[in-house]
């Protein structure tokens, strides 16, 4: 195996993951996986909506001095660092009425792009009367242990902080303060987050039920963790998607990777390949177009929102090229129609993004996420290999990756047996196109822990801003998520009230 498993868990990426330059080996390397991000799709659709004047007036910035690591007492321990939330207070209904507060968790990149894009929170701001605060993960954007990117992200003594119990204790710990802060102590919080940010919404309830009354957790895989979900999964719903999107496109693409090799082995190969497909460098290796390929489409498949569907656009360049022309200007017809009108197309120039910087390590300690590709997909197998995934891991950071210590301590195994008459109050969203998905909780556990699917929704697609071009299926998974929140926050009030009176 040449690369990780990879692309990473936002709901929200912002750029072509090209991550993992340092993942790429000589052989035919296999895919990056495709990154766990909320908001990604929307970020690649609608890149004006990264602009600051999207943000509203009624954000304000704090910063809260976080404690370096949770879980002991050393005095290294008790350094801080200050870790930035944002509230808006415009519809809260205030401490007196002991009104709710919504709770974003954010996950694997800087806060900024969840404040517009997660709306979830400020499209539901007005029927909860709530107050809305995001919090930003430990070692993104401005929260920043240790004083710098440069030293925090130095070695492993320095990251070894940099992991989702120390995340979870701190949105713990911030949320606990301002509870306290504004008086709110019987407020109800319902921590809501999208894919990586999802499990830690789904596992803060769990482990810290006291904080939060409540968890919605989009697309949150939190059963692809050791053997729990075949490792194959994602990619046979990446092919799965495209197949029922277009069986031509299917077959093109699936005919495509042999033809890459073929021309790749001639002579000057690499270079026709360069110019087939505009690519921004000359390619160095036919590995480095075909995961480039892989993972468009894989990120295609994940964030295949209404209205644009990108894996009918990429399927539409295939499919719509002249009948004559040869499957890879068909292929790059595809690519074509998916990233229009740049001046080049593959290997653009990246500056590895927070997110793939950060994941990076997050993937090579705590979150192996063993993504392989298996038989009978429109890729070429490429089983996930741990033994040369924890190389990898060790060549970089110098310590080994902790495979099974997620399932150790969160747990995932037969997880209706051990949920059905433990935890409460987590709605599962999942949109069964997104290749994440199978690595999710499709199924109901309990009364109140609960799976709500679509069967043609993507990755986080529940948490982002309502829009008048929804589809109803989308408008009602969204209902039936508020009216099940509200159900939690009701039955939360009598017992409150009951026991009030009692006093
Ligand atoms: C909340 O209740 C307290 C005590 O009843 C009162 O003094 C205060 O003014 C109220 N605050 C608001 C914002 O209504
Ligand atoms: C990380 O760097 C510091 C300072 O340069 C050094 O003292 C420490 O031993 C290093 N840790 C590892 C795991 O390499
Ligand atoms: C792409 O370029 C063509 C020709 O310059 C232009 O007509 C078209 O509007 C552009 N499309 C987009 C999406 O920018
Ligand atoms: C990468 O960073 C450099 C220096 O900060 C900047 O000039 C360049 O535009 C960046 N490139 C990309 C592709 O973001
Ligand atoms: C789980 O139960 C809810 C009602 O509480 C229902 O809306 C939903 O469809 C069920 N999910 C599945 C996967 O059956
Ligand atoms: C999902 O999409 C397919 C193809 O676009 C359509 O035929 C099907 O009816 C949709 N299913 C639902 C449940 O909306």
């Amino acid at each position: 195996m040449k690369r990780s498993p990879e692309f990473s868990l936002q709901c929200l990426q912002f750029m072509v993951m090209v991550l993992s330059i340092l993942f790429t080996g000589t052989e035919a390397g296999r895919l990056d996986i495709p990154r766990l991000s909320p908001t990604r799709g929307t970020l690649i659709e609608n890149p004006e909506i990264m602009s600051s004047k999207a943000v509203s007036d009624d954000l304000q910035t704090f910063y809260y001095p976080q404690t370096l690591d949770h879980f002991n007492y050393q005095p290294q321990s008790y350094a801080t660092f200050e870790q930035r939330y944002v509230m808006n207070f415009k519809h809260w209904g205030g401490a007196n009425g002991s009104a709710p507060i919504l709770a974003y968790l954010g996950a694997e990149a800087p806060l900024d792009g969840d404040l517009t894009v997660i709306g979830f929170l400020s499209d539901n701001a007005i029927r909860f009367n709530a107050l809305l605060v995001y919090i930003e993960h430990r070692y993104y954007g401005k929260s920043i242990p240790f004083g710098s990117r440069e030293e925090a992200f130095k070695n492993a003594s320095t990251l070894g902080y940099f992991n989702s119990a120390q995340a979870i204790a701190d949105y713990a710990e911030i949320i606990m303060h301002i509870k306290k802060k504004l008086n709110a102590f019987y407020s109800p919080v319902i921590v809501i987050g999208g894919s990586y940010g999802g499990m830690l919404a789904s596992w803060l309830r769990l482990k810290y039920p006291h904080v939060a009354l409540g968890a919605l957790a989009s697309s949150a895989p939190i059963l692809y963790f050791d053997k729990i979900t075949p490792r194959g999964a994602y990619f046979s719903v990446v092919t799965k998607d495209f197949k029922e999107a277009s069986e031509t496109c299917y077959r093109t693409i699936r005919n495509s990777w042999s033809v890459i090799d073929k021309i790749a082995s001639q002579p000057h190969g690499l270079s026709i390949l360069s110019s087939k497909f505009k690519t921004c460098k000359p390619l160095k290796s036919s590995s480095e177009l075909k995961n480039e390929l892989g993972n468009m489409y894989a990120t295609a498949a994940q964030y295949n929102q209404p209205p644009r569907y990108p894996v009918t656009v990429v399927c539409g360049g295939i499919d719509g090229a002249n009948e004559k022309q040869d499957i890879l200007s068909k292929i790059f017809a595809g690519v074509a129609a998916y990233r229009v009108n740049r001046s080049c197309y593959i290997n653009q120039p990246t500056n590895g993004s927070e997110t793939a910087v950060g994941w990076r390590w997050q993937t090579c300690s705590e979150m192996v996420i063993p993504i392989g590709i298996g038989k009978n997909t429109m890729f070429q197998e490429q089983p996930f290999d741990l033994n040369s995934f924890i190389e990898q891991c060790m060549r970089l950071y110098g310590v080994p990756p902790r495979p099974h210590w997620v399932t150790s301590y969160y747990g995932g195994h037969d997880i209706k047996l051990i949920l059905q008459r433990f935890g409460s109050n987590i709605i599962f969203s999942n949109g069964l196109r997104d290749p994440y998905s199978r690595g999710g909780v499709l199924e109901n556990i309990s009364e109140s822990i609960i799976a709500i699917h679509t069967v043609n929704g993507s990755h986080c697609l529940d948490i982002l801003p309502e829009k008048e071009s929804d589809p109803e299926w989308l408008v009602r998974q969204r209902e039936t998520e508020v009216m099940i929140i509200k159900r939690w926050i009701a039955q939360y009030y009598a017992d409150l009230k009951a026991i009030l009176i009692k006093q």
